[in-house]
């Protein structure tokens, strides 16, 4: 500590005699994280400020007054006339101290029936409510991105896999629709979040409410809020918006984490299935030869970077007495740190997918010669009807058959054979035994049958304008 006092203006002066040193002060300060509250600590104030006079707290002249320099401060700010100053405690102490000191009195009326603590819980969900939409279409635009790559590839066959074993035929246009569904939950989640955002904090006060009389439906819907909320204490105390959009952001990033672990392997020289756009590549310092998938091992790290800042909450919040403490203070960091992440690997990893450009060579090769169409054979047993459980022995040793023969598919054995193993095949199996065909052959809904993509594109595409 070097002993120096800050100079700037505090709100809590009357009491205490002495101020923290400097950097004591820039210790508990918060501005440096919500100073991008500003235009939602302005917009919560003015409808404050309103309320206050409609009530007859503050006479017209005054709340006009306010007003009328509240849109002015904003208007500075933005074309940056007015820095926000980053020696004040935090942004609401700013915008309260630039009203002093340009009005006066009428600046040293606007804190009346308001605290920090309702007004930083009112800003936050301000906040949330102008960007979790962005979100949510950053979500939108990704699955669009996706279902046009699905739809070219409806018809793209590839391995699916189980323990990263070759299990059965799929299609790309398949494998993106699953990507696409486990958005379209996430893109859900944040709705829900937001519905339960969608109540008003302000008129809670310190912790109890205010003996003045607010109007807080009024504040409420002025600022487009549902309602106010229930309970006072609770609406300076409750954090768990917080906790629930970094959740939402954790399991959002940690799907993109998987989808970028699928890219990783799928670009790699092993399977190559997919070719990086240049772009969307880095290259090596030291090897000349390597063309690496950075952007989606960045964004399959960025997960732990969002279940971080989810834990970090947990942890804040845990044990912590009603109502408010400072420790609240702590929420901003983590929780803005998920939205900005989560934003900004969604616009990454659609850029990478668009650019990204599918070997349909070697996705039907790798689908091919694996066996990938023994459940198949199994399952043609049954339509025939064999116990499955027998059916699935009988495939389960032509396939046996075919490795001690050193053929690499079940098509390669004779009919002669095939009935040494169940007497019920017959030529009309051969046509099932191709990638297209198995893959065509699950019509079900649900299923990877390149009619029944095209059927789940356009339902994921319908999704889109509902939540
Ligand atoms: N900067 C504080 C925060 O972010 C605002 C609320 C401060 N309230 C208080 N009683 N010190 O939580």
């Amino acid at each position: 500590m070097n002993g120096d006092k800050p100079t700037g203006a505090v709100l809590w002066a009357g009491r205490l005699a002495e101020r923290p040193d400097a950097e004591a002060f820039a210790f508990q300060s918060s501005i440096n994280i919500d100073k991008r509250l500003v235009f939602d600590d302005i917009e919560g104030s003015r409808a404050h400020v309103a309320t206050l006079g409609r009530q007859g707290i503050l006479d017209a002249g005054t709340a006009e007054a306010l007003d009328a320099e509240l849109l002015k401060i904003a208007e500075e700010i933005r074309s940056g006339k007015l820095p926000v100053d980053e020696g004040s405690e935090d942004v609401h102490s700013f915008i309260e101290g630039v009203l002093t000191e340009r009005l006066g009195d009428a600046g040293r009326s606007v804190h009346a029936g308001r605290s920090r603590n309702d007004q930083v819980a009112l800003d936050t969900r301000l906040y949330l409510k102008r960007r979790v939409p962005e979100l949510q279409n950053g979500i939108g635009a990704v699955i669009d991105t996706l279902l046009d790559i699905a739809e070219r590839h409806a018809d793209s066959v590839m391995p699916g896999y189980t323990h990263l074993q070759r299990a059965q035929c799929v299609t790309l246009g398949f494998h993106l629709c699953a990507w696409s569904c486990a958005l379209r939950r996430d893109r859900q989640r944040f709705a829900e979040a937001l519905a339960r955002i969608d109540e008003c904090p302000l008129g809670a006060g310190a912790l109890a409410g205010t003996t003045l009389p607010l109007d807080r439906e009024n504040t409420a819907s002025a600022l487009g809020f549902s309602r106010p909320t229930l309970n006072a204490m609770d609406s300076v105390a409750d954090r768990d918006f917080a906790l629930e959009l970094a959740s939402v952001c954790a399991i959002t990033q940690t799907h993109l984490s998987r989808f970028c672990e699928d890219a990783v392997l799928w670009s790699s020289e092993e399977f190559g299935f997919v070719d990086m756009a240049e772009a969307w590549s880095t290259g090596s310092s030291i090897m000349p030869q390597k063309k690496n998938p950075d952007f989606a091992e960045l964004i399959r790290g960025k997960a732990g970077r969002a279940t971080g800042n989810m834990v970090t909450l947990f942890t804040l919040l845990k044990g912590l007495p009603y109502a408010y403490n400072k420790d609240l203070q702590e929420d901003k960091e983590a929780l803005f740190d998920s939205l900005d992440t989560v934003e900004t690997c969604l616009r990454m990893f659609r850029g990478m997918m668009a650019g990204a450009s599918f070997n349909t060579v070697r996705m039907a090769e790798a689908a091919t010669g694996g066996f990938l169409e023994a459940t198949d054979a199994a399952e043609y047993l049954v339509r025939k009807g064999l116990p499955f459980r027998k059916a699935h022995e009988a495939a389960a040793l032509a396939v046996r058959d075919c490795i001690a023969a050193g053929q690499n598919g079940i098509a390669c054995r004779s009919l002669a054979e095939l009935r040494e193993r169940s007497p019920l095949f017959d030529n009309d199996v051969y046509a099932l035994f191709s990638p297209a065909a198995c893959a065509d052959a699950r019509r079900l809904p649900g299923g990877t049958a390149p009619e029944e993509v095209r059927r789940q594109i356009a339902a994921l595409r319908a999704a889109k304008t509902c939540g």
